[in-house]
């Protein structure tokens, strides 16, 4: 039976109606259609593939391309989720003419329902909804400015940080933005904006008074080699999964037991 796809009008009614919603990143066919098939909302293809896919130390190199190319594959494999992408640095921070034709690529040529963009960008935001383009907005941690901040460093840990956090909220929630991601924040800060704020606010590392969640995907299922930051909880370990696998089947091949009879044609 065919089923809608959830739309930002939808995530505008579970805010009123108090229904926290989950959100993930996800890069490629096969993962988007694991968690479209899990009943996942909003899938965003973050600019975080950087690192998780690209293996970069930051999101700073990603391109525009290579942005276009994981949001078509991960569209590709939803039929219900809402599919947001990221704007990577470099493709609208300079100007509102330099943005707006980036927004537009990524519905037209990627097939994407909305645009993400890191820090306050009023008028910009402003200008691609007048486009027909949904916005997520992004305060907070945001990566992209990873240089500016001095590392990746909790904010809004003053009351003066925290009130103009909470001012460029209300500004991006007026310019048409349908959501925000607050990232990197004390909970207490996170839930005020929350509260003064009619669209939904989608928290990482921002406590639980936010109205949804997201994680990296590589993050929710354990795929790191690492230790994760404070506010990621691995709900699974499959990096364990895979290389568990990789050497049971390394081994079957070493000692001829792979491939045997059941799995070779006569
Ligand atoms: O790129 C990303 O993964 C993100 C989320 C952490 C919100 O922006």
């Amino acid at each position: 039976m065919p089923t809608s796809r959830t739309t930002i009008r939808d995530l505008a009614r579970f805010k009123q109606e108090g229904r926290r919603f989950a959100v993930l990143t996800a890069y490629d066919y096969t993962t988007a259609s694991i968690l479209d098939q899990a009943g996942i909302p909003v899938l965003l293809v973050g600019d975080s593939l950087a690192q998780c896919m690209l293996g970069h130390d930051t999101t700073l190199p990603v391109s525009m391309e290579e942005m276009l190319h994981h949001t078509r594959a991960v569209v590709r494999g939803t039929q219900q989720a809402l599919v947001v992408a990221d704007m990577p640095f470099g493709s609208y921070q300079s100007s509102v003419q330099e943005g707006l034709p980036n927004a537009v690529r990524f519905l037209k040529e990627a097939g994407a329902h909305a645009v993400k963009l890191e820090g306050a960008q009023p008028e910009l935001t402003q200008a691609i909804v007048a486009a027909g383009i949904p916005v997520m907005s992004h305060l907070g941690l945001t990566p992209q400015s990873v240089h500016q901040m001095g590392g990746y460093r909790v904010q809004a840990r003053t009351d003066e940080a925290a009130q103009r956090l909470l001012a460029d909220a209300l500004d991006l929630e007026k310019a048409g933005a349908f959501s925000l991601v607050l990232e990197g924040i004390p909970s207490a800060v996170a839930r005020a904006v929350s509260e003064a704020l009619a669209i939904p606010t989608i928290g990482i590392g921002a406590g639980p008074g936010c109205d949804a969640q997201v994680l990296v995907v590589n993050d929710l299922l354990g795929l790191g080699a690492g230790t994760y930051p404070k506010f990621v909880k691995p709900y699974a370990d499959l990096r364990s999964v895979v290389t568990d696998a990789a050497r049971r089947f390394a081994t079957d091949v070493e000692q001829g037991a792979f491939p045997d009879e059941s799995h070779s044609y006569s």
